[in-house]
């Protein structure tokens, strides 16, 4: 085997892609797969952005653009975050970035010494773990407990770890995997925390107009928090622009000039005719953005009414994110499982479903009982869900 640099050894990856080779090569024998497996979106993108985009390319924006991103789209973004958070932003706590993953690393690498310890959430999005341990820090993971509406952080296990050396905190409101939401006050809780223990923040705003009902609430906007936050934002899943890749950094002036300088280290800018797209979506009608969540909402009520339909299953309906996180502990239990992947791949095999399990977002922590598979609807039509969800039920009871 060849030897690679150490570090490259600590680098994680999202194993979810292996969920979905999976059903890939289940597919190409002939056999047809519900998805459920990739936050990836069967949605084509409103065609306003199509045409901008195509515009920009025409209009000869198929060069570089600047490193931090061009202007008229930081100074729309400013006003768009800053806007729905109650901040004044301007174009300048601005890094447009190609998607919203980027962050998570420009992030760390910027405000995380080596050998510093991380917060993050686990079951989380499984970059975050990645990052910081391929940059030198420690992971410390924090989990969940389920409660009367969803799910809460579990506020002993993040205190307990905090030391001096704890410098960073990853907070994912509206969170992938598990669909949950903060209130009021455990938001608070978390930014008391950030002051106290003086924390940088990455709040992980993916999911932000990702919402059927209430509004989204940015940690950012708390007396004491924008100071010490990097918020990340992305076109992928409000407009439907997964593969675009754009999306951006907003946060402090001096942290943002310092994201911006990886830009240049490593991909110099983000797409430019995609950029000028991106000014387009955030000055274009709203109507096309409600459509695609009026979709996502009538497949989160089909897929909800539906596990809970079956014998076994416990799952709550977030009005946030397009995934669900049903507790299918009896089902396991009863059917006699003692090993998640198997449970995933009889189900695959069995009746096409494809979904995620728990140890895709994470090393499960200590203590950890139940059994939670993740559902993402944004790949799978109303139809399909009813019909696939029949052939698990049959399967499953
Ligand atoms: C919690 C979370 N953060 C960040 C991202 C990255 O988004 P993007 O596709 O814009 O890079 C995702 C994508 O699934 C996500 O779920």
């Amino acid at each position: 085997m060849r030897k690679f640099a150490s570090r490259y050894g600590r680098l994680g990856t999202e194993t979810a892609f292996a969920v979905g080779a999976d059903a890939a090569a289940w597919a190409a024998k002939d056999n047809h797969v519900y998805p459920f497996h990739l936050g990836d979106m069967n949605i084509i993108t409103p065609d306003y952005i199509l045409d901008a985009a195509n515009k920009a390319a025409r209009d000869g924006k198929t060069g570089y653009a600047p490193g931090p991103g061009i202007l008229p789209l930081r100074e729309a973004l400013a006003e768009d975050i800053g806007m729905a958070r109650g901040l004044n932003y301007t174009a300048e706590n601005i890094s447009v970035q190609p998607g919203g993953k980027p962050v998570i690393g420009k992030f760390l690498a910027t405000l995380m010494e080596e050998g510093a310890e991380a917060l993050y959430p686990n079951p989380g999005y499984p970059i975050y773990e990645s990052q910081i341990e391929y940059l030198g820090g420690k992971a410390l993971p924090y989990g969940y407990v389920t409660t009367d509406t969803g799910f809460a952080i579990n506020r002993e296990e993040v205190e307990a770890q905090i030391t001096d050396k704890t410098t960073i905190l990853i907070y994912n409101n509206y969170q992938n995997p598990i669909g949950a939401e903060s209130t009021e006050e455990e938001m608070q809780w978390v930014a008391d925390l950030a002051i106290k223990h003086d924390l940088w923040v990455l709040a992980d705003e993916a999911y932000f107009e990702v919402r059927y009902s209430g509004l989204s609430k940015s940690i950012a906007s708390l007396p004491g928090m924008a100071e010490r936050t990097v918020i990340l934002y992305t076109f992928s899943k409000k407009f439907a622009m997964t593969g675009w890749r754009l999306g951006c950094a907003a946060g402090p002036v001096d942290v943002i000039e310092a994201i911006s300088k990886f830009n240049t280290n490593q991909e110099s800018c983000s797409n430019h005719f995609v950029q000028a797209a991106g000014v387009a979506c955030l000055n274009g009608p709203t109507e096309p953005q409600n459509a695609i969540l009026s979709e996502l909402k009538l497949r989160r009520d089909a897929l909800t009414e539906a596990l809970l339909n079956i014998d076994g299953v416990k799952v709550s309906r977030p009005e946030t994110t397009f995934y669900l996180f049903p507790d299918v502990t009896d089902i396991f239990k009863r059917m006699g499982y003692t090993d998640s992947a198997k449970f995933r791949l009889d189900a695959l095999y069995e009746t096409g479903i494809s979904f995620c399990s728990r140890e895709h977002f994470g090393r499960p922590l200590p203590g950890e009982d139940r059994i939670f598979i993740r559902f993402a609807y944004s790949g799978i039509n109303v139809d399909q869900i009813q019909e696939g969800l029949a052939a698990l039920k049959n399967f499953w009871e």
